[in-house]
């Protein structure tokens, strides 16, 4: 391990995993629960199916799972984790936070733990943070997890939204490694002037539960999906621009990109915009729908896992998403050891409606 002049240490990816239910809704079982079609979903969307969480699957369940993968592979003892930052909008409970309920299960027990809200940008703004805790020598060992329940908060008698979201966890261990290498650039940006267009309306200090709210499905997902398309689109093209620009590549440099997978005409306009092959863009959507902080952590498991990201390949990850936020990272990748996905690392899948 190596610091830069101004006393920075390099940062990087030292292992991944991921977790999603074994429990599959296809767009065909949407057909029975709302007026919709498979060819509408998957044209407008690119999503066949998604993964939901069983009754007695909270967030920290699926997050354990994923981290302990991803603690495996780094080769870490959940005891030498010094921060576990866990972005979800879909916690256990308000209090206490996921993360420190996830800090208990795994035995993580020097680990200071806490829940980050940035929607589906979550598992950007936490390699922010992490690159920070340990680029500075604050901290060794930072567990980030983008980990969501959406299906917990998805109106299903509402065709514009409940089409759209599954369930799912990504983590990913950061340490410390060479200058030059890993983390280049994490980008980081919010503007709250655009918070109405995807919010879930009660349950907290502003609009507290009460059976108003609850007759008024006021505890679920509501989103202006037209509003967001164009500035999901441009968003993740000026940050990914950003990062590359940071790490002194040009956008044709990079090697593969994985998009938050919200929808695959929104990834595809990112990828043309940028001048990418198509083969550069990662998509799974198709199987997994848009699981928000969750969706680029449990790609990057899937590309390592595969071989689809070598050592030395230019990686940049781009996420947008409610508050709103968006931001990107780009790195020089640097894990070798890959390890063939674990028996139940892609659950066999069970095919049943949501009722
Ligand atoms: N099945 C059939 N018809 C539908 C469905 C459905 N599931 N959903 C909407 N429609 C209808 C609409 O009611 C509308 O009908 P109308 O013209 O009679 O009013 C028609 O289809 C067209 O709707 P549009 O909104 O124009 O459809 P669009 O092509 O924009 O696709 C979508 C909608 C998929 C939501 C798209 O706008 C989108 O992906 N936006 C971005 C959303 C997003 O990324 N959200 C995640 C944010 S990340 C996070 O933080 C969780």
């Amino acid at each position: 391990m190596t610091r830069r002049p101004d006393g920075i240490r390099g940062t990087t990816i030292t292992g991944t995993g991921m977790y999603v239910p074994e429990r599959v809704l296809t767009n065909r079982d949407l057909e029975k629960l709302v007026e919709t079609s498979d060819e509408w979903i998957v044209e407008r969307t690119g999503i066949r199916e998604r993964r939901i969480a069983a009754p007695d699957q909270a967030s920290s369940d699926l997050a354990l799972i994923a981290s302990r993968r991803a603690l495996e592979m780094a080769d870490v003892d959940p005891a030498s984790v010094d921060h576990i930052v866990l972005a979800t909008t879909t916690p256990d409970r308000i209090l206490p936070s996921c993360a420190c309920t996830l800090q208990q299960k795994l035995g993580a027990t020097k680990a200071a733990a806490y829940d980050m809200f940035a929607a589906c940008t979550g598992f950007v703004f936490g390699m922010g943070l992490a690159r920070g805790l340990v680029g500075a020598g604050v901290a060794d060992t930072v567990l980030v997890i983008g980990v969501e329940t959406l299906s917990r908060i998805v109106d299903y008698t509402d065709r514009n939204t409940c089409v759209l979201f599954g369930d799912g966890a990504g983590a990913a261990v950061i340490q410390a490694c060479e200058t030059g290498v890993g983390l280049h650039a994490v980008d980081m940006h919010s503007d709250g002037e655009l918070g109405e267009v995807l919010e879930v309306p009660a349950g907290i200090s502003r609009n507290p539960a009460s059976d108003h709210t609850v007759a008024a499905h006021e505890h679920y997902i509501r989103m202006q999906g037209k509003k967001l398309f164009p500035f999901a689109v441009r968003s993740m093209e000026d940050s990914t621009r950003r990062c590359a620009e940071a790490a002194g590549w040009t956008p044709a440099d990079i090697d593969l990109f994985i998009p938050h997978q919200a929808n695959l005409r929104i990834i595809e306009g990112v990828r043309e915009r940028l001048g990418l092959a198509e083969d550069k863009a990662y998509v799974n959507i198709e199987r997994y729908g848009n699981t928000s902080s969750a969706s680029i952590p449990i790609a990057l498991d899937e590309c390592v896992r595969s071989g689809r990201l070598k050592p030395g390949d230019k990686l940049a990850m781009a996420a947008f998403g409610g508050g709103a936020t968006w931001g990107a990272t780009a790195m020089t990748w640097t894990l070798a050891a890959q390890r063939a996905g674990e028996a139940g690392a892609h659950a066999r899948p069970q095919r049943e409606a949501v009722s």
